[in-house]
């Protein structure tokens, strides 16, 4: 009997996404905010991008980690920020497939299991060259580099294709509506009229070792990095030194918590409708304010840009250019 009902029911294919709706006048300066961060986040990226590659001086392993970063982040915004502006415009009228939805969570989800890695490499480097100077070169030469780079995002396509299996298997009979901005993986859940236990169980289990491994990792490498600078003799260099790692550590514990909170926790009621808030922390500041933090509190950086941008001056005759 129940079986029959359940074949009665016809599959939708369409998801409308409801994330925005109800902003009534809000939703025109929202749409003006989202795309100048868009623009500010791909310029900004492309623009650490070409100077790491066009410095030779900045070719070591921080570097070249940072210009990946860049690279990530400008791949991790497009996934999301796109969406959202369009959602923005249409307001829900404007229906996805039910297969983009999912390969839209895909591709999400796999640029931020490598983000997730690739902020924990980085931090990684930064504890090896200041608490292991002298094996430095040997412990981050150019092969471990590239393992490590190339790994993580390995790492991220693999375990998000085993939740995408798992996705492939729900069916879903409606309602049609996702209470949510992009296709986030819980709100789709919520919508799928079979059991979603196992792979509920799945992403949790998935999500706590992509999320707190690197994040224990992170954690650790700045412990020791902050104990080696509090033992620095010179005052102004531990300073400078305390200031640029705490706010490495700030952005970097702000991008793990709010993913912590919205796959890991328990999925209460209360939780859910701060979920939507928590995920524009991890989708849209993360990628804009990373970049920043780590390339302008940056002298080498600095300087590179300064000098960019001079160039351009020249070039372009423009002698009133003395910003920098
Ligand atoms: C990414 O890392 C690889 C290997 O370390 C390096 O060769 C490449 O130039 C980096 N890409 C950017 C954009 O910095």
């Amino acid at each position: 009997m129940a079986e029959t009902e359940q074949d009665n029911r016809t599959e939708i294919t369409k998801f409308n996404l409801l994330g925005f709706v109800g902003l009534g006048e809000l939703q025109f300066p929202l749409f003006y905010l989202f795309l100048v961060i868009y623009i500010v986040t791909v310029v900004g990226n492309i623009l650490i991008i070409l100077l790491v590659v066009t410095h030779p001086h900045l070719h070591t392993p921080m570097y070249f980690f940072l210009g990946n970063l860049s690279f990530l982040e400008i791949c991790y915004s497009s996934s999301i920020l796109p969406m959202m502006l369009s959602n923005l415009i249409y307001g829900g009228r404007k229906p996805i497939s039910v297969t983009g939805c999912m390969m839209q969570y895909y591709f999400f989800a796999i640029l931020a299991v490598a983000e997730c890695c690739l902020l924990g490499i980085m931090s990684y480097d930064r504890y090896v060259a200041i608490c292991k100077p002298l094996h430095y070169t040997m412990l981050m030469n150019s092969r471990i580099c590239l393992q490590f780079i190339v790994g993580s995002w390995i790492h991220g396509l693999f375990v998000m294709s085993i939740v995408l299996y798992f996705m492939y298997q729900l069916k879903f009979c409606g309602p049609t509506e996702i209470d949510h901005f992009f296709c986030e993986l819980n709100p789709i859940l919520k919508l799928a009229c079979n059991d979603t236990h196992l792979i509920e169980i799945v992403t949790i289990f998935i999500s706590a070792i992509c999320i707190l491994v690197p994040f224990f990792w992170t954690l650790e490498s700045y412990i020791f990095i902050i104990s080696t600078i509090l033992k620095m003799p010179s005052v102004s260099g531990r300073k400078k030194a305390f200031s640029t790692c705490s706010s490495h550590l700030m952005v970097v514990s702000i991008f793990y918590s709010t993913l912590m909170i919205v796959y890991i926790l328990p999925k209460t009621d209360g939780l859910r409708n701060i979920n939507k808030v928590l995920s524009l922390f991890y989708t849209i500041l993360t990628p804009l304010f990373n970049p920043m933090i780590y390339s302008l509190r940056n002298r080498e950086v600095k300087e590179a840009l300064r000098k960019a941008v001079a160039k351009l001056c020249t070039i372009g005759r423009m002698h009133h250019c003395n910003l920098l």
